[in-house]
């Protein structure tokens, strides 16, 4: 079953051909960060504004690249929620116009609920994305296009990625840190949230009060390699709670940066970012494991874009006595194969929308 994914929930136009929910034929990102970056953050207007112009292009491109027709698809997923309002809403309508038009079914997706299932797709041979040693990685057949024949997708080994239920998910984005257990296919139960700053939104504002840039996440990545994490932050515990906070964080940042004239030395901010990142990380794997030991769950699943930041992989793959799967980088961020992988598993399960599928920007998820 191949399935065509489209994403535009923020300032990524996506689209994606999936075969199975597990096997990425193709995945078209096309990115506005450098539209953004030059007022500090996304600008909703701009953003939807730029998915009208790349929607048709991203689409196309993603079916070249899978060298499939439309007669190949066989459903379109499609994120409706949460997000911004005018972007979800170019990729909401996209995928109906498709799906009338070529008489498809279609699946409204929740992004957040999409980040999950970019653990379901299978590792690139590259080897990229994280498996813990525990999970032994099973043959799974790999579609690919014979092209000598010209003739239908066929099976060849590669390697896949294991999920095993209940699993305990940390999603953590620009807009959420969620931590949700996940008892099967479309079960989810949310255990914590953020009560202020989500991860992501974190990073990003760091960023800004070390001048590192945007996005934050990265940038704050890069300088901490050069830094040590010597400096006093605070980190939000929130006992008996599986919330996160991360905004007196941040401030304990803005006001350290000031005292300690931190901006007017390179080395200092790199210290800066270093401390930072550690505090992030600290709270996020420690609350994890430890949720993860109270539902007895039989493995941790990580994703959304703060999951790409390496010290936050390393630190939960050494420190969980769980089996951690991590998608690799590029599917940790916006991409639209989390969303077609998603879409295959609403099929299964017979979720179908009609054409009265419409964005839901709040849209949460357990
Ligand atoms: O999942 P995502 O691409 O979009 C949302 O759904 O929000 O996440 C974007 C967020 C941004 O806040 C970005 O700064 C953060 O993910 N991010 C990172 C890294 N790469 C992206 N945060 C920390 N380390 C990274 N390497
Ligand atoms: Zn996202």
């Amino acid at each position: 079953m191949r399935i065509l994914g489209i994403e535009t929930s923020c300032d990524e136009t996506a689209a994606a051909v999936v075969a199975n929910g597990r096997e990425t034929i193709s995945n078209v990102v096309a990115s506005q960060i450098d539209i953004h970056s030059r007022y500090g953050g996304i600008v909703p207007e701009i953003a939807s504004r730029q998915h009208l112009l790349t929607i048709v292009p991203v689409v196309s491109r993603a079916m070249s690249e899978a060298s499939v027709s439309w007669q190949d698809i066989d459903g379109i997923a499609v994120t409706f929620g949460p997000g911004l309002a005018g972007s979800l809403l170019v990729g909401v309508n996209m995928a109906k116009a498709i799906a009338l038009a070529k008489q498809l079914p279609i699946t409204g997706i929740n992004h957040l609920e999409a980040h999950i299932y970019a653990n379901w797709l299978a590792s690139p041979p590259s080897g990229e994305g994280r498996v813990s040693k525990e999970i032994p990685p099973p043959a799974f057949p790999k579609l690919t296009r014979d092209e000598t024949r010209g003739g239908p997708l066929v099976a060849t080994p590669h390697l896949s990625r294991d999920v095993s239920f209940p699993c305990l998910c940390l999603i953590v984005s620009g807009g959420h840190s969620d931590l949700v257990l996940m008892r099967g296919h479309g079960q989810f139960e949310k255990l914590g949230r953020t009560r202020d700053d989500a991860a992501g939104e974190a990073f990003d504002k760091a960023a800004r009060i070390l001048n590192l840039g945007y996005p934050g996440g990265p940038a704050i990545e890069r300088a901490a390699i050069s830094g040590t994490p010597c400096l006093p932050l605070p980190r939000a515990w929130l006992k008996d709670s599986h919330d996160f906070s991360f905004s007196g964080l941040k401030t304990a940042l803005w006001h350290l940066v000031q005292k300690e004239g931190i901006l007017t030395n390179a080395s200092l901010v790199a210290d800066a970012a270093a401390s930072f990142q550690s505090a992030v990380v600290d709270v996020l794997v420690a609350k994890t494991i430890e949720a993860a030991k109270e539902f007895e769950v039989r493995q941790i699943l990580l994703s959304g874009g703060v999951a790409a930041n390496k010290s936050l992989t390393e630190h939960l793959l050494n420190f969980s006595p769980l089996p951690v799967l991590v998608p690799p980088p590029h599917l940790c961020t916006d991409n639209a194969a989390m969303v077609a992988a998603c879409g295959y598993y609403h099929f299964q399960n017979g979720q179908v929308d009609g054409y009265d599928l419409d964005v839901v920007p709040s849209l949460s998820l357990g």
